[in-house]
């Protein structure tokens, strides 16, 4: 496993430090420190078992349960993409293939060029304009595949 260098070394500290006295301060300190980085690197898992007095397992099991967090850094941006039943409803699985081809990357993975990570959604709430996607935080309904050529290209040299 690689080291941690002294900025992650730090983001993670700092979620300890503040963090740390809340009951169940795993799940807060994960959030901030994916806020903060993008992603949980693996080689601070440790830090934040030892800082809880958990196992590294533990940690570990948290990690994997919630498909929200993320191992490995991100690229530029986040696409999210939404895989539930309204947006099913109204052929989001086109833009989803959309999304694939274009960025040619999987869910999980980051395009060629290193600007999106693709990542499926299980509802954004915006069900009523469905197809939903998400890039960083910002929310973009009715995505037809056409529409989403333009939303990735409004992102693409940010
Ligand atoms: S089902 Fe896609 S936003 Fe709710």
């Amino acid at each position: 496993m690689s080291e941690l260098d002294d900025p992650h070394a730090q983001a993670i500290d700092t979620a300890i430090a503040s963090l740390s006295g809340l009951p169940g301060a795993l799940l807060p300190i994960l959030h901030a420190v994916q806020a903060k980085l993008g992603y949980i690197p693996p080689a601070g898992v440790g830090r934040i078992a030892d800082a809880l007095n958990l196992s590294r397992a533990e940690v570990h099991g948290v990690i994997s349960f919630y498909h929200y967090f993320r191992h490995k850094a991100p690229g530029k941006h986040v696409l999210q993409v939404c895989r539930a039943e309204a947006c099913q409803a109204m052929q989001g699985e086109k833009t989803e293939a959309h999304a694939k081809q274009r960025l040619s990357a999987d869910y999980g993975s980051t395009s060629p060029d290193g600007q999106f990570t693709l990542e499926a959604a299980y509802c954004l709430g915006n069900c009523a304009a469905a197809p939903t996607v998400m890039v960083d935080e910002k929310l973009y309904g009715r995505v037809t595949p056409e529409r989403l050529d333009e939303v990735l290209a409004e992102w693409r040299h940010r």
